[in-house]
């Protein structure tokens, strides 16, 4: 459960001897090996490099990548395109696709060298496409004893100009920790249905609060489910054999009083069949997906935990496997949800928004900042942004643009999307319930679905017209597995908004 010793071995020096294969970031129009990058490489090796960046056959364009075999030091040159356009997520790509082309032949030890051309956040952000590629799935693969898979963990010397060693070395040292979260994400979303299912999500969760001074966890189970009133925990859960939970994780709970925490919530639906209102069968295995709000929420408190965070921080994820069997919540019924609000069910396949109603409502005991859910809610979604950007939608502009923003940065593209009246009014419709769990057509299905939510969202007090908490709303539909221009993951789940949350929260003061 902890970030395993496999992970790479990050060193930040100033330039010195050359280890193993070098690493050589050129940017367009370089015509010859900026000073210092040659250091301690054999002559021939040397005059390889020298020739090649004079020549046309390597111009520096950014993924134009040439091995240089053959000389005493193996090298890999790599191009950036031009240094004035140089932004942190062409370098974390270029990182990321550099990485993906490493085989056998370039050895596990590596060296990678800036020259001074390169400023701290795109060194930080190269190395940081490294290691988020660092990775693979491959737990249920049978190891033969004559594979030559190695899998020891790569040897990574990151060189630069002296006065930066310091600064890059506490930036490369926070980015391994974020991506130990951001694995652990993949980890989750890739898992099988049959092993991870919500009650395994939670020894899950035990397990690795265990030994985490600062860290508590507690998980209400079934019987806890029932005793809570949490119904639409309870009817999207109880179809299965594998009962619904909820999983709350809570990192430097204050010794006195309740704090002001942000509060982040996955819908963790270990697997989705659509329940009564069965889905088709293509690509039905993909809705083992469906608790990656949950997996993020669990990535991001280990990344938070990783770096050694101070502040008061809270996940709940609302586990639950959406079966059809005879004990299985149908269309037609009607939900009392923990809120104590009536949802009309009209599709048993709109099962995320009826979780996460429990887990929102949940929230407002904790007396949160603000409120963040993150869901694959709606196939709307896709259809809308395709696996370009998740949805983004919220009751507090602010948020909502720090939200934005930050997903720009760390390049987790978070898209503004409408919450209407409109759209509250037709999910406020139903003749004999609070409220439908289906829009009136299937139009704006995403945005129906996030105006949904929001009637799930606690207030600041009890007064009548008190004004709801800060809340935002991401569906992560489309960018939570299956997007081939992600360099960052080679296929399955994304770990998508790990790296956002936590530079979010880092730095909201
Ligand atoms: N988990 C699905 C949404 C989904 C579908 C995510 C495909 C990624 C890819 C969700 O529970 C669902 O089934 N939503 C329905 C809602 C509808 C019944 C209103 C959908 O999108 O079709
Ligand atoms: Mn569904
Ligand atoms: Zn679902």
């Amino acid at each position: 459960m902890d970030p395993s010793s496999d992970t790479m071995k990050i060193q930040v020096e100033e330039i010195s001897s050359l280890n193993g294969t070098l690493i050589l970031p050129c940017f367009e129009g370089c015509e010859k090996p900026p000073s210092k990058t040659m250091n301690d490489a054999d002559r021939l090796t040397r005059t390889l490099i020298k020739k090649i960046l004079s020549s046309e056959d390597f111009t520096g364009k950014s993924e134009e990548t040439m091995n240089v075999f053959g000389g005493g030091n193996k090298a890999v040159i790599v191009g950036l395109g031009k240094k004035d356009k140089i932004t942190t997520k062409i370098a974390r790509d270029t990182g990321a696709k550099l990485f993906a082309k490493l085989n056998k032949k370039h050895g596990k030890t590596l060296t990678l060298r800036f020259s001074s051309d390169w400023k701290l956040d795109t060194m930080n952000a190269f190395v940081e496409g490294m290691i988020l590629r660092d990775y693979k799935y491959d737990k249920y693969l049978s190891k033969n004893d004559d594979d030559d898979n190695d899998d020891s963990p790569y040897n990574l010397h990151v060189q630069c100009t002296p006065k930066n060693v310091k600064s890059l070395s506490e930036l490369c040292e926070e980015s391994q920790n974020i991506a130990t979260g951001v694995h652990l994400a993949r980890d989750l979303g890739n898992a099988p249905p049959n092993d991870l299912y919500p009650m395994a999500y939670a020894n899950m969760a035990k397990e690795w609060a265990k030994g985490k001074k600062n860290v508590s966890l507690t998980v209400i189970d079934w019987e806890g489910i029932l005793e809570n009133k949490m119904g639409g925990l309870e009817n999207v859960g109880k179809g299965s054999s594998r009962k619904p939970c909820m999983v709350i994780f809570e990192i430097n709970k204050p010794a006195k009083g309740k704090g002001n925490p942000p509060i982040i919530v996955g819908k963790g639906i270990t697997f989705d069949t659509g329940g009564i209102s069965l889905k088709p069968g293509a690509s039905m295995d993909e809705m083992k997906y469906d608790m990656h709000g949950s997996a993020t929420v669990f990535g991001l408190m280990q990344a938070l935990h990783a770096n050694g965070h101070s502040e008061h921080i809270i996940g709940i994820s609302c586990m639950a496997e959406n079966m059809p069997s005879a004990n299985a919540y149908r269309p037609g019924d009607v939900i009392t949800t923990y809120s104590g609000k009536t949802i009309e069910v009209l599709n048993t396949d709109a099962e995320g928004r009826n979780v996460l109603a429990d887990g929102l409502w949940k929230s407002g005991e904790f007396n949160p900042k603000f409120i963040i859910d993150l869901a694959t809610l709606t196939g709307a979604c896709v259809v809308a942004l395709g696996h370009e950007a998740s949805g983004l939608w919220s009751n507090n502009d602010e948020l909502l643009e720090k939200i934005r923003a930050m997903g720009a940065q760390v390049d987790e593209l978070a898209w503004p999307m409408p919450l209407l009246p409109a759209f509250e009014k037709e999910m406020t419709g139903s003749k004999i319930a609070d409220v439908r769990n289906l829009g009136t057509s299937r139009w704006g299905g995403s945005n129906t679905a996030a105006a949904f939510l929001k009637q799930f969202v606690p207030k600041m007090s009890d007064d009548k017209d008190a004004e709801q908490y800060p809340w935002a709303h991401l569906d992560i539909a489309g960018t939570a597995w299956g997007a081939s221009t992600n360099a960052t993951v080679a296929h399955g789940a994304t770990g998508v908004h790990v790296r956002t949350l936590y530079h979010l929260i880092k730095n909201d003061k």
